[in-house]
């Protein structure tokens, strides 16, 4: 039995190749005097296979009835092709018709837009953009653990069901198995968790962190990648209620260990991505954004600027450039004057570092001007900010004191604390969050489309 050979591999042959066997999906069938041309694709490449199909197969008559999406198995021999724009055809010996297709297939030769092809996402993997981009993603996966792994961090798989928020921001999606028709009360009418499946109440992570944090005191340099789940209702470009992240964790490490790492995580995936998938970012250079390929390679050659929250204040404020939203310290940067910083002022990825206290989560080392926290965003052209990090309080008062501003319970943290309490070292991490990566990477713009099948507000059909 012939093994299959994938369209990739059939179009990288060296010389021609006797008997082969391909199999995928026919994106375009042309008749000529005495054969048919069918372009087969099944994922491997941007790029087709030609199918030669001669009238002397004896099931011609099906043959020629193919059209669009339909699925084939061609054995046959590949040989030079004497047409443009090709160095292999395959020569068909038997051709099986496997699935049919018909007229009602959505997916035609014509170019179809994102949003249109968003309405099918089912189908569009099979388009030659989407083809790209999830290429583009699973490569970008494994650049991820070479990265890591070669830096000697371990991967550790933190849970996805969790009681903590980690962020404190109140975006958590509830985990029950309550009845809610007919919930447990506590006296006072309001739901009774504690009776709930695991006797208190859950929620999908919004971020592996804290976790992380654990494990990063014991095997020092970790790294956790998997979905988060945020219920924020920010409908977007670049938010997603389901999104991957990826969060190294270090101890022994401060704030510029922490975004040297950032910096230097960001550039080898461009790298990678430049080197491996040369195919797909030429089209994305063509059809998505000209400027791709030079912003990109600008990015890889230069050192990413770095300035604190205060100075980038400053900045914005004697931009004289019209902000929708207020530019004052102690509020948070809008996506506008993030990217004012990066696109406009300094024309290149930007870290912004110690922010007020009062904008940052519980978790973040305090400074020694007691207003700000050892916070750092990265924010780069085209997005803003791809990657959220910092240096954690590991000084169990500070850290106690902290929660409490935030009306949290150190109760409720008691296994947080003890990585306090017990052998507590400086440490810090970050969150990368992996579409905002790939939208930087293929310049897609719109955040539902480098995730096959998006969660947004109001939509989570397939
Ligand atoms: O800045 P964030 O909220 O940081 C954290 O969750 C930290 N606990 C990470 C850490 O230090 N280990 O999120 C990190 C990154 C953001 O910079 C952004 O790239 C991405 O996650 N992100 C989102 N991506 C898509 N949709 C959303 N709704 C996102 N929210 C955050
Ligand atoms: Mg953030």
């Amino acid at each position: 039995m012939l093994s299959p050979t994938s369209v990739k591999d059939a179009l990288n042959q060296t010389a021609p190749v006797e008997q082969m066997l391909v199999q995928g999906w026919v994106r375009t069938r042309r008749d000529s005097k005495d054969f048919s041309f069918i372009e087969l694709n099944d994922g491997s490449s941007l790029r087709n296979l030609q199918i030669i199909a001669r009238d002397s197969l004896p099931n011609y008559a099906t043959v020629q009835r193919l059209i669009t999406g339909a699925s084939i198995i061609v054995r046959g021999a590949l040989v030079a092709s004497q047409g443009k724009g090709q160095n292999w055809e395959l020569v068909a010996d038997e051709l099986t018709i496997v699935g049919a297709s018909d007229e009602s297939y959505p997916l035609q030769k014509k170019g179809h837009t994102p949003e249109f092809l968003r309405e099918i996402a089912h189908l569009r993997p099979r388009s030659n953009l989407f083809g790209c981009v999830f290429r583009v993603r699973s490569r970008l996966a494994f650049a991820i653990h070479q990265f890591f792994q070669e830096r000697g961090f371990y991967y550790i798989h933190t849970p996805i069901i969790t009681g903590s928020d980690c962020e404190g921001a109140g975006e958590l999606f509830r985990v029950t198995s309550i009845d809610a028709t007919n919930p447990p009360r506590k006296p006072d009418g309001s739901i009774d968790y504690t009776r709930d499946f695991f006797g208190r109440s859950t929620y999908l992570t919004v971020s592996g962190q804290l976790e992380a944090e654990a494990f990063a005191s014991a095997l020092t340099k970790v790294y956790t990648f998997g979905p988060t789940f945020r219920a924020e209702n920010s409908n977007t470009s670049r938010h997603a209620n389901e999104f991957w992240m990826i969060e190294p964790e270090m101890a022994f490490t401060d704030l510029q260990g922490n975004m040297d790492l950032a910096e230097e995580m960001v550039k080898y995936l461009i790298r990678d991505a430049r080197e491996k998938c040369r195919e797909e970012l030429g089209l994305f250079a063509k059809f998505v954004d000209k400027e791709l390929l030079s912003r990109l390679d600008f990015v890889i050659d230069r050192p990413f600027q770095r300035i604190t929250y205060t100075e980038a204040i400053e900045l914005l404020k004697k931009s004289g450039e019209k902000f929708e939203f207020p530019v004052e310290y102690e509020l948070n940067l809008q996506s506008e004057h993030e990217r004012w910083l990066t696109e406009k002022h300094f024309k290149c990825p930007v870290t912004v570092f110690n922010y007020p206290k009062k904008i940052k989560p519980f978790y973040m080392r305090l400074n020694d001007d007691n207003k700000t926290v050892t916070a750092m965003d990265l924010l780069v052209p085209g997005i803003g900010e791809i990657v959220g990090g910092s240096q954690r309080e590991e000084r169990l008062e500070v850290l106690e004191e902290s929660m409490r501003r935030y009306k949290m319970d150190p109760k409720d943290y008691k296994w947080y604390l003890d990585l306090r309490r017990y052998g507590t070292v400086p440490h810090s991490g970050f969150g990368l969050g992996f579409e905002r990566m790939l939208m930087f990477v293929t310049g897609v713009s719109n955040i539902r489309d480098v995730i096959p099948f998006a969660r947004t507000p109001g939509s989570a059909e397939f």
